[in-house]
């Protein structure tokens, strides 16, 4: 899948692009606006400075003595002409002209008007009855230059509006989604079992049908969950009351049955129903474990639900049951109590059915929520216990079973994200069996 884009850089790149753009136009514009006034005032200037020239001119070649002699006008003082001009008679022959004026970027014959070279732009008028002409120049390179630099310092600030147009962005888009990363975190730090509805402050119009919406979502699956665990607890009670009490009334018939087939009879039933018990037991477990309600909304201690099971199953044990606790307050992990509960009887009572009677089983959890139970007995063959949290799936054991307390068990470690192994030999140990389960701590 494709990494999510971020909403600061997209709006930050896309804005910065944007405003860029429009500047460079708007600088196009102007420059071509400011270019044709530029034109226009130094045609104007040019203009005026050859018919200001032109009458003093003509004065001064009509008082000389030879009015045909070629006449340099002296610079009062060094400088460079930006304008410079020529007075030439109507055949050509040059009478005056300004101290820098260059003969070659003048036209052949002066053409009243205005006239355009490739490096100049010229003027020309004329006076007694076109017999004296003026011609005035001015570079070209002048004009271009005065157009550059209003570009230029039409374009300088772009190279500030970029860097700030990016950060201002990228403040204000922070700013803005400063509610939606709250929200997020609100959503972040909760546990993974917490349904309640997420309090988020003040979200922007947009993102707040979708917090209405989640809330709206964890509210149904709540009530799926509850209606779920509530059911499967029901069942399990309906359908425990019915067997006790066929139970008792088997084990009554053959308490007064005569001895004989009816007695035998009777006694098979018993043990049919017992099974048929432990069973529909075993199964209502499955299917807790396989529901959805295995994580709990807060963090539960597990030292005192270890020290509740194992106290009520060493009351029916045979074999001793040694407890090993961390020297902690609590070991918290989100895991609905009952689930816990289920996944530890079936592991405490594999150990007491399937483990050897002769020594005691060792049941200790660690400050780091990893849960140990193990027993002495018989190496279970390696291919073996890689199948044994399979459904219906038992090893050789003599015990009564039907092969589904490790499935169970499995079930509801992956429904709370813990890792559930096996080992035989238990690990140090010559033979035996070990089941470790760890638990992410909350
Ligand atoms: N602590 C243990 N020590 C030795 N073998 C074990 C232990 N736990 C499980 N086993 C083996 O794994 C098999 C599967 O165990 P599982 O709990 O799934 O079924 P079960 O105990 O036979 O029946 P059920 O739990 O449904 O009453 C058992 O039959 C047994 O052979
Ligand atoms: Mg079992």
């Amino acid at each position: 899948m494709k990494p999510a884009a971020s909403l600061q850089k997209r709006l930050g790149l896309g804005l910065t692009l944007g405003i860029s753009v429009l500047w460079l136009i708007a600088t196009a514009i102007a420059g071509v606006v400011v270019q044709h006034e530029l034109n226009e005032a130094f045609d104007s200037a040019l203009e005026e400075t050859a018919q200001r020239i032109l009458p003093l001119a003509v004065l001064e070649i009509v008082n000389r003595e030879e009015p045909r002699a070629l006449q340099h006008i002296a610079s009062l003082q060094a400088h460079n002409e930006y304008l410079t001009y020529l007075v030439r008679d109507n055949h050509g022959n040059t009478l005056l002209q300004s101290h820098d004026a260059d003969p070659a970027i003048f036209n052949a014959q002066p053409l009243e008007g205005f006239t355009t070279s490739a490096t100049h732009r010229l003027y020309a008028a004329s006076a007694l009855r076109e017999t004296v002409f003026i011609e005035v120049a001015e570079p070209l390179a002048h004009r271009r230059e005065a157009a550059w630099e209003t570009s230029l310092a039409l374009l300088l600030p772009l190279l500030l509006l970029i860097p700030l147009s990016l950060l201002g962005t990228w403040l204000w888009v922070r700013l803005s989604l400063r509610t939606v990363l709250a929200y997020r975190r609100a959503i972040e730090t909760r546990g993974a079992g917490d349904l309640s509805p997420i309090k988020a402050a003040q979200l922007p119009a947009e993102i707040n049908p979708l917090a209405d919406a989640v809330n709206h979502l964890m509210e149904r699956l709540r009530r799926a969950l509850d209606a779920e665990r509530s059911f499967t607890a029901n069942s399990a009670h309906e359908l425990r009351t019915p067997l006790a009490s066929t139970l008792a009334q088997v084990q009554r018939l053959r308490r007064e049955a005569p001895d004989g087939p009816l007695q035998e009879r009777a006694a098979q039933i018993e043990t049919s129903l017992r099974e048929l018990a432990r069973l529909s037991e075993k199964l209502m477990q499955l299917a807790k474990a396989e529901g959805g309600g295995l994580l709990s909304e807060t963090p539960q201690d597990l030292l005192p639900l270890l020290v509740h099971v194992v106290d009520d199953l060493r009351r029916t044990a045979d074999v001793p049951l040694h407890l090993q606790l961390p020297r902690m307050e609590a070991v918290l992990v989100t895991i609905d109590p009952d689930a816990f509960a289920i996944l530890l009887r079936n592991l405490i009572e594999n150990a007491m059915k399937h483990g050897a009677s002769s020594q005691a089983i060792e049941v200790s959890l660690s400050s780091t929520a990893l849960l140990r139970v193990v027993n002495a007995g018989p190496v279970v063959p390696p291919a073996l216990l890689a199948q044994l949290s399979g459904r219906f799936v038992r090893g050789n054991s003599q015990a009564e079973g039907s092969g589904l307390g490790l499935a169970i068990a499995k079930t509801i470690a992956q429904g709370v994200g813990a890792s559930l192994l096996f080992a035989s030999p238990a690990p140090g140990k010559p033979d035996g069996f070990a089941v470790s389960v760890q638990f992410l701590p909350a």
